[in-house]
């Protein structure tokens, strides 16, 4: 079984998969490319690669996903193998503990079979180097006996595919990642493909949602599907029980406005980043771990979760020198941005 983080926290934006994701995202989650949304580089690539593969009768090369969490990598992972006709083996970076956990998994799988490693930037180095003969040759080296008279024998692996997902790239070694075939970069999604994905999600939920009213939760939804699906989760509750139960541009706006989610879908946590910015190190350049001591939060967390959506929709700039709030921030916080600022 794969072992997920579970954040508990009460983020309403907040991309990490939570308990109820876990009951609910398997329903949501689409089953083929056709019906999986945008990252459309990704799906072109890929349907090439299944087809030639599957012509050939082989197995794909190995795979990499990186970018934010909630967008789809772990999805991906699960159609790839539902187009390919094989099965998937689920684990994660922090679930295998020793190079012998690696060499039993790896042992276990069966011709063509998809080996998917969420976090795989957490394995450790030990573990990782079984992977090394393994992704190359379809092979494991293991240790027989101890001390002087110990030798390694090789045992042959049948054919399989790694699929890698990680929000850290750069946190993978350089030897793992060259191992890889091919590497994708997993993109946010824009306001029309949330609006696809949040209709799909209401057909499936059996919710009644309007096209302004799904555009108007795709807004607020940062770019992630997850978020999509959480949000429309959470304005159906709110529908349901003030209105008549439809989703439309005005319940979603009262409701999402009460979940204290922004028009541009910047929460709390957001804008309280962007204000200690702005108020105790004057709008940057500030270091990452002296923000992170500043929010009281993870440094790894505002890598991966919260910036990567500021950064991309020009809230903050990254620079040598640290981080910058941008004027764009200053303007949407409502702040007149200082003369002279350093930017
Ligand atoms: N391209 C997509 N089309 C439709 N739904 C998607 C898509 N990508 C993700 N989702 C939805 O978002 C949820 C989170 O995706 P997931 O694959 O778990 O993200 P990740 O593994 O990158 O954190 C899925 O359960 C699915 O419902
Ligand atoms: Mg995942």
């Amino acid at each position: 079984m794969e072992k997920r983080k579970i954040v508990t926290n009460a983020r309403g934006v907040d991309t990490n998969l939570n308990k109820e994701d876990i009951q609910v995202e398997g329903s949501l989650r689409p089953k083929s490319l056709d019906s999986y949304i945008g990252q459309k580089k990704i799906k072109e690539s890929l349907k090439i690669y299944i087809e030639a593969a599957k012509q050939r009768g082989d197995s794909l090369d190995h795979l990499l996903f990186y970018g934010p969490p909630g967008l789809g990598k772990t999805t991906l992972a699960g159609i790839i193998a539902n187009e390919m006709g094989v099965n998937i083996k689920i684990t994660s970076g922090p679930a295998i503990e020793k190079p012998g956990d690696m060499a039993a998994i790896l042992n276990n799988l069966k011709a063509g079979d998809i080996l998917f490693v969420d976090e795989i930037h957490r394995l450790n180095r030990q573990v990782e180097e079984v992977l090394y003969p393994a992704m190359e040759d379809y092979a494991i080296d293991i240790m027989i006996g101890k001390g002087p008279t110990a030798r390694s024998i090789r045992l042959d692996l049948p054919k399989f595919t790694l699929i890698g997902a990680t929000t850290r790239a750069g946190m993978l070694s350089a030897p793992l990642r060259d191992r890889f075939g091919m590497i994708h970069r997993m993109e946010f999604y824009d306001v029309d493909e949330l609006s696809t994905i949040i209709m799909q999600s209401a057909g499936v939920l059996d919710v009644e949602v309007d096209a302004e009213g799904a555009k108007e939760m795709a807004r607020r939804s940062r770019g992630t599907p997850r978020l999509a699906n959480r949000i429309l989760k959470r304005v159906r509750d709110f529908a349901q029980v003030k209105y008549d139960g439809v989703i439309t541009k005005d319940v979603a706006v009262t409701a999402l406005d009460l979940m204290d989610v922004d028009k541009l879908g910047l929460d709390h946590t957001d804008r309280n980043l962007l204000l200690t910015m702005i108020h105790k190190f004057g709008g940057g350049p500030v270091g990452l771990d002296t923000l992170a001591a500043a929010i009281a939060e993870d440094s790894g967390t505002i890598e991966d979760v919260y910036e990567p959506y500021l950064i991309k929709n020009g809230f903050i700039n990254r620079t040598p020198r640290g981080r910058v709030v941008t004027e764009f921030a200053y303007r949407h916080l409502g702040l007149e941005m200082p003369s002279g600022a350093d930017i």
